[in-house]
């Protein structure tokens, strides 16, 4: 295949700008330490994004990082005319875009602390995959971590075929008057009930929740060659590379497994790509997003308590003391009973906290105080390194190398960053203080983009009045103000 269909599609399609929170150099470096390597701090660092689009991730990490140098590069020239625009509109100096296909970008000397590759290695021809891999040693230098995301098999085995047919079904005449998210949402109807059709239909309803925005990139394009994480890390290491882990920590365990598979599987471990590889069988996964340094990368071959403990971590879980330890619940992520003596009270400091990101070392010393002069917390340090590692590996805990601070409530006038009002001028997701995108609907963005700082709450309840007004309209300002996405003024 050549590049020329996939620069057409980008071209003409616009690609939905998202951004990628296991793609934040901030949870990758915590990534990098557990797996052994200490990569320098991205709040001053050298990163680039390969395949950037219009560059919704990089710009927001580069209002973030203002000591950081940000560089983009992406085949589509109009992707990074939008993406050079939002850069010009948010007065960001530090973040470069160049419209340039990977094989052509010369970066001279230049080596990077941190590299993305989100949406790529699946999504370009086999030679553009190779020249990926081959040029990442060079481009990583001995400290640079890099985050690829691709698409897993067995995960993806059926979605292929799937996808065939719709882009088949999609040149008949009859198809003129039915978008394929409709076709899906009748075969999903037409799903026979038993277990391969509930297995089917599971995966066309995903499809189809996807979106008609993304489908046209992913399940319907002509270029997405999935792959096993085998072969994944195969051509990885014959490229020069090293896998490090999953880019998000808590991405190594699966969330749909629970602790009967994990068990079951634990004599794996011991082989720890052939067990990422049954993970993969087992669950079903069919994306992730690999960690690789340079194979030459000095790595420490133990994790060192204090290694351990200089990240930041929050938690998004309920917190409620029992008389065994603690219990922890989450509307979607697998919930946990711990017993530690310490973790009650640790547990409930950081649902105080949330949704703010507390560094290790202040929640040790609120710990402290909580405690009081009977226990010496330094004796238990290597319990509580172990005990926090545990928790942000079951995803208990969420880790990021700074600490995240922020009045979670609603301000008097609600104000956006430029960045965050460029993007919601243009109807793009509103990233928020954790990289996670929000989507919206027409008139909330219109709304959103009133929000310069110039207007009160009331001003803007009045405005956001034909949609939604009183009680309902706080409740939304406040979960805006809990995803930290207003700024201090
Ligand atoms: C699936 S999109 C992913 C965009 C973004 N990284 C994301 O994950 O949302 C793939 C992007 O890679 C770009 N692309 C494809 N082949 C390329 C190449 N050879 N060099 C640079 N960019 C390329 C496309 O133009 C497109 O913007």
């Amino acid at each position: 295949m050549t590049q020329d269909p996939i620069r057409s599609l980008y071209e003409s399609t616009p690609y939905p700008a998202l951004s990628y929170p296991s793609c934040d150099p901030a949870v990758m470096t915590v990534a990098a330490k557990l797996g052994g390597l200490d990569c320098p701090s991205p709040s001053c660092s050298r990163i680039l994004e390969i395949g950037c689009s219009s560059g919704h991730h990089l710009l927001h990490l580069a209002a973030r990082w203002p000591d950081s140098r940000f560089t983009g590069i992406d085949l589509s020239a109009t992707a990074i005319r939008q993406a050079r625009a939002a850069a010009t509109a948010a007065g960001l100096e530090n973040i470069d875009f160049h419209d340039i296909p990977l094989e052509d970008f010369d970066p001279g000397d230049e080596q990077y602390d941190f590299l993305i590759a989100h949406g790529f290695y699946s999504w370009v021809p086999p030679d553009v995959r190779d020249s990926l891999m081959t040029r990442l040693p060079s481009l990583l230098g001995e400290t640079g971590i890099a985050a690829i995301g691709y698409n897993t098999l067995p995960g993806w085995a059926l979605r292929r075929p799937i996808g065939k047919i719709i882009r088949q079904w999609m040149t008949l005449p009859e198809a003129r008057d039915t978008p394929p998210t409709r076709l899906l949402e009748q075969l999903e109807k037409a799903c026979p009930p038993d277990t391969y059709g509930t297995h089917i239909r599971a995966l066309l309803h995903h499809m189809r929740t996807a979106g008609a925005s993304t489908l046209p990139f992913d399940d319907l394009a002509e270029c997405n060659t999935p792959c096993t994480f085998s072969d994944f890390v195969d051509h990885a290491q014959r490229s020069g590379l090293r896998y490090l882990g999953e880019s998000d920590f808590t991405q190594n365990l699966p969330a749909s497994l629970g602790d009967d598979a994990l068990s079951t599987l634990s004599p794996l471990v011991s082989d720890p790509i052939g067990y990422q590889q049954a993970l993969d069988v087992f669950s079903g996964r069919s994306h992730r997003v690999s960690l690789v340094c340079a194979d030459g990368a000095l790595l420490e071959p133990r994790l060192t308590t204090a290694a351990s403990l200089e990240f930041a971590i929050r938690t998004e879980h309920q917190v409620q003391r029992d008389a065994t330890g603690v219990s922890l619940r989450h509307s979607f992520r697998p919930g946990a009973h711990l017993s530690h003596p310490l973790a009650a009270t640790l547990f409930e400091i950081l649902a105080e906290t949330a949704p703010c990101c507390l560094a290790i070392p202040d929640l040790m010393e609120r710990l402290d105080d909580r405690l009081g002069p009977g226990t010496d917390l330094s004796k238990h340090l290597p319990a509580l390194a172990s005990l926090l590692t545990d928790a942000t590996r079951r995803g208990l805990v969420l880790a990021r190398i700074e600490p995240v601070d922020f009045p979670a409530t609603v301000p008097d006038r609600p104000c956006l960053a430029p960045i965050r009002l460029h993007s919601v001028h243009h109807g793009r997701s509103l990233v928020d203080i954790y990289h996670t995108p929000l989507v919206f609907s027409d008139a909330e963005y219109e709304l959103l983009a009133a929000m310069d700082g110039t207007r009160s709450t009331t001003e803007l309840e009045r405005l956001s009045a034909p949609f939604r007004s009183g009680p309902e309209f706080h409740q939304w300002l406040a979960s805006l103000s809990r995803h930290g996405v207003f700024e201090e003024i």
